[in-house]
């Protein structure tokens, strides 16, 4: 079959085909539960049941229309975090409990009981800070800070819970045949027992199984979250349309502002108002959806006197609703209370991102295809013939055997490892793709092992489940099952995966998984996996899960010594552990380099740092200038790849003339230039969890007029990027509450020289001297710093320097981490963790000569120029 055409369609055709996708009202179960509207629940809390231990309270609510116990735990957890667990009390059988996301089993608090009158328990946290008012008639949960109500939950009444139940041709005798079949009719448009899709049917084996509930969110209009999709920073009220949906899949074309999931699922939503940031998240691996709604309400106090009720003032509040398709209700509410101890509290339930090799943070070259070894070649010495850094050159799908992954087209890759040689000498990676289908094809080694060993994902009837996807027929690894997770890891050893060497990174892809001619182009719901469960239950996990595997076995063929690389396009909470992510097929149209800062920044809220979009736009031929400017806005995000389509142009950076060359060479040096810097937030994404990339209002949370912004953001706390499309203004934000406007430097001509880049006063930032070929060429460089002083004259900033590439730094506590302080004129660097000797960076030498530059400037003009907000950042 032809690359690109997989069952003769062209994956263009195919892509824009809008109704291959479903809408929300073609879901079934959200149908099921929208039928439920907002108003008194029917749950009621039996008191009778409560119990109190050490580790959460427990108590049951009934249905008072169905007559179902539901079992309700609530957990204390350290760090202002609340879990509330909502399961069947005695169900048919165990629902699916997501696994192996939460790093370990949180560590609880004991909850008092503090109060128990007519209908109410209320329940305290140690330290008395917050309270859990439970309302017994209907079941309600309030939260409260300080007095202050932050949250409430079911206040809506739209707990939901479907409970597992015999299927109908067991409760029906065969006299009632008949009535059976009345009854299935009736109901098919509710999908309980199967549900259509085009051509596609869906089996339900075990009937109905969605859950939902509601939130109220008091004090907040400003929510953000929930990736992936291509909408704005700011989540939108979705109160007249579809709800933002929460299920992986391969769009190949996608719109932009759209609310339906792809690829990749991160169930946490945060809520922001000037004095607190909230978060919720929702532990469900099945399809989800999420309906916003803001509105203004009477202010809410608890005891109102009739004067205060006449003085009440309007307050907004936001409405969430959470609806999946299975599993039980798992949330935690993280309440902060500022935006740092979310992500705190997120990365103390799903791990923090992994800390990339420093020649990841470096400049990737990929396109769909590099040829064969030759162009290998002719593109890497394009770039010394240029003089543009970059760190590593990506092989896509093309570069294997009929696309059975870990091999290698023998005419066109005749000697792998002597090409890796060739990069190696010149201090380079690469990185090839390993997509998780595999070729049905017994003569492929691992098709044939994987098959033997039982180790694909199952359809309904007990068969291997067999898909299209690149290579035609193929099978998919079940990689929720622990033993084909290290079989897949073996995969990545030196002596079995032939022709890989050292210097050979993983790019996993078409991971959600992406089925050609399956329903939504994805694996049937009704598909089978490890023990039993149905696809259904742990959909949004199955790139997680491989991308798991794969950077397992990266780290075990070092024997646990190297960091590992691997970019994977699907991804669920907890997937900053195992690397990085990007937003897959965009487009190269402007449209799409300006939505890519929302959709990154909402990347990065929900816990993955490490990420990027295709530079220049993955479909179609960008025009010059917006490859420039693509390149200007990449070199100062996470992950930075130039990446193009197989019916592209060829775009590699010296391609658009000698201007735009010079243009792209200078962003990508910046880029190095940059690395210290980048280095060390990584660094604090991996120990604090702090977002390499943050939107406004997370460095200035008390300033309303940033909460929306986003065409403009932070890159740690001391640099912030802008994305201009006006060629003659932008404005920078002052931290006296006023905009700047500030005028040319920046263009000449049609495009930026300059990236708008701005350093916050107040700082230092470390920077390379120059930049290099690439990373590893850059070790003997030297550093320097930047400082930009504050109204006091004052500044500091940080310096985190390690080996680059292994774990040393955490086995072994070898690395530098230094903190600089700027003070009455005198710039002094203190140690913040552990020094130590192998790395001879010489921080004296940097301080010296960075004091005795402020000196000769303040010689020279008198006093050190201060700027009291930013300066403009230009090398
Ligand atoms: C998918 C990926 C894209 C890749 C292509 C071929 O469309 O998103 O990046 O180049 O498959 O492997």
């Amino acid at each position: 079959m032809e690359a690109g055409t997989p069952g003769g369609i062209s994956v263009q055709d195919e892509a824009v085909d809008k109704s291959n996708f479903k809408k929300c009202n073609q879901i079934a179960f959200y149908r099921r539960q929208k039928l439920l509207r907002p108003g008194k629940s029917l749950y009621r809390v039996l008191l009778d049941s409560v119990t109190l231990s050490d580790e959460n309270v427990k108590f049951q609510i009934i249905h008072e229309g169905n007559k179902v116990l539901l079992q309700v735990e609530i957990y204390e957890i350290e760090g202002n975090i609340f879990r509330l667990k909502i399961d069947e009390a005695s169900p048919l059988r165990p629902r699916y409990k997501v696994p192996d996301v939460l790093i370990k089993e949180p560590t609880t608090q004991r909850l008092l009981i503090s109060h128990k009158e007519a209908g109410i328990l209320v329940l305290s946290s140690v330290n008395e800070d917050y309270k859990l008012r439970v309302t017994a008639n209907p079941f309600q949960v309030e939260l409260q800070s300080k007095g202050e109500t932050v949250m409430s939950v079911n206040s809506n009444g739209l707990l939901y819970f479907e409970h597992l139940q015999p299927p109908p041709s067991d409760r029906y005798t065969q006299n009632e045949e008949a009535l059976f079949l009345f009854v299935q009719e009736k109901q098919e448009d509710l999908g309980l027992w199967q549900e259509k899709f085009g051509s596609f049917l869906d089996i339900k084996a075990h009937g109905p199984t969605s859950v939902g509930m509601d939130f109220s969110l008091h004090g907040y209009d400003h929510v953000y979250g929930i990736p992936q999709h291509t909408e704005t920073l700011l989540l939108k009220n979705t109160s007249d349309g579809d709800a933002y949906r929460l299920y992986n899949l391969d769009i190949f074309g996608h719109k932009i502002h759209e609310k339906i999931g792809i690829y990749g699922s991160v169930p946490l939503l945060l809520a922001h108002k000037p004095n607190r940031t909230s978060g919720i998240f929702w532990l469900n691996s099945s399809e989800t959806l999420v309906d916003i709604s803001t509105k203004a309400v009477a202010e809410h106090t608890p005891s109102r006197s009739a004067a205060e009720t006449a003085k009440q003032r309007a307050v907004p509040l936001t409405d969430v609703r959470w609806m999946s398709e299975s599993g039980i209700i798992d949330v935690f509410l993280l309440m902060g209370p500022t935006a740092f101890d979310i992500f705190k509290q997120f990365a103390q339930l799903t791990g923090t991102q992994a800390l990339p090799p420093l020649f990841s943070l470096g400049y990737h070259q990929c396109r769909w295809n590099y040829e064969d070894e030759q162009d290998v070649k002719a593109v890497d010495a394009g770039f010394d013939a240029h003089d543009i850094p970059y760190d590593v050159i990506w092989l896509d799908i093309e570069h294997t055997d009929g696309k059975r992954y870990f091999t290698w087209d023998k005419k066109k890759f005749q000697n792998p490892r002597k090409m890796q040689e060739h990069l190696r000498k010149r201090k380079r990676k690469l990185v090839v793709i390993v997509d998780p289908h595999i070729k049905v094809d017994p003569s492929y080694i691992l098709y044939a092992q994987a098959k033997e060993k039982g180790y694909f994902v199952k359809d309904r009837n007990g068969q291997d489940f067999e898909g299209i996807c690149w290579p035609g027929s193929s099978c998919y690894p079940d990689f929720t099952n622990p033993d084909v997770r290290k079989w897949y890891a073996d995969q990545f050893a030196f002596k079995t995966y032939k022709g890989s060497t050292n210097i050979l990174f993983v790019w996993n892809d078409m991971n959600e998984p992406s089925v050609f001619k399956g329903a939504e182009l994805t694996m049937q719901k009704d598909a089978v996996h490890y023990n039993n469960w149905e696809h259904r239950e742990v959909h949004n996990l199955y790139g997680f899960y491989q991308q798991m595997a794969t950077a397992e076995g990266l780290i075990r063929r070092s024997s646990g010594k190297e960091r590992p690389f691997v970019l994977t396009r699907s991804f669920f909470a907890g997937s900053q552990k195992y690397g990085a992510v990007w937003t897959g097929d965009n487009t190269a149209e402007w449209s799409y380099l300006k939505i890519s800062i929302p959709m990154l920044l909402t990347i990065n809220m929900a816990g993955i740092s490490f990420c990027g979009a295709d530079v220049g736009g993955f479909i179609g031929d960008p025009e010059p200038e917006l490859l420039v400017r693509w390149y200007q806005a990449g070199a100062y995000q996470p992950f930075f790849r130039g990446h193009s389509n197989m019916e592209s142009k060829r775009r590699e950076p010296w391609l658009f003339g000698e201007k735009n060359t010079q243009i792209i060479r200078k962003a990508i040096t910046e880029r190095y230039v940059l690395l210290p810097y980048l280095y060390t937030l990584f660094y604090r994404a991996h120990t604090a969890a702090e977002p390499v990339m943050r939107s406004l209002w997370i460095e200035f949370p008390g300033k309303m007029e940033t909460f929306d912004v986003e065409n403009e953001y932070m890159l740690g706390k001391q640099v912030s990027y802008s994305l201009q499309f006006d060629l003659n203004i932008f404005e920078v934000l002052h931290d006296k509450k006023k905009t700047q406007k500030l005028w040319e430097p920046f263009c000449l001509g049609f495009v930026f020289l300059q990236i708008p880049v701005f350093q916050r006063g107040g700082t230092v930032i470390p920077l390379k001297t120059s930049a290099g070929k690439s990373t590893e060429w850059m070790i003997d460089i030297s550093y320097e710093l930047h400082v930009a002083l504050d109204a006091e004259a004052c500044a500091i900033g940080e310096l985190y320097v390690d080996d680059g590439h292994s774990f040393q730094y955490l086995h072994k506590k070898q690395f530098l981490y230094r903190k600089f302080t700027f003070h009455k004129n005198i710039l002094s660097s203190s140690l913040v963790r552990l020094k130590i000797l192998q790395i001879d960076t010489n921080i004296k030498e940097i301080v010296r000569k960075s004091t005795a530059y402020l000196r000769d400037k303040k010689d020279k003009s008198g006093d050190l120029q201060v700027c009291n907000t930013w300066s403009v950042y230009i090398f």
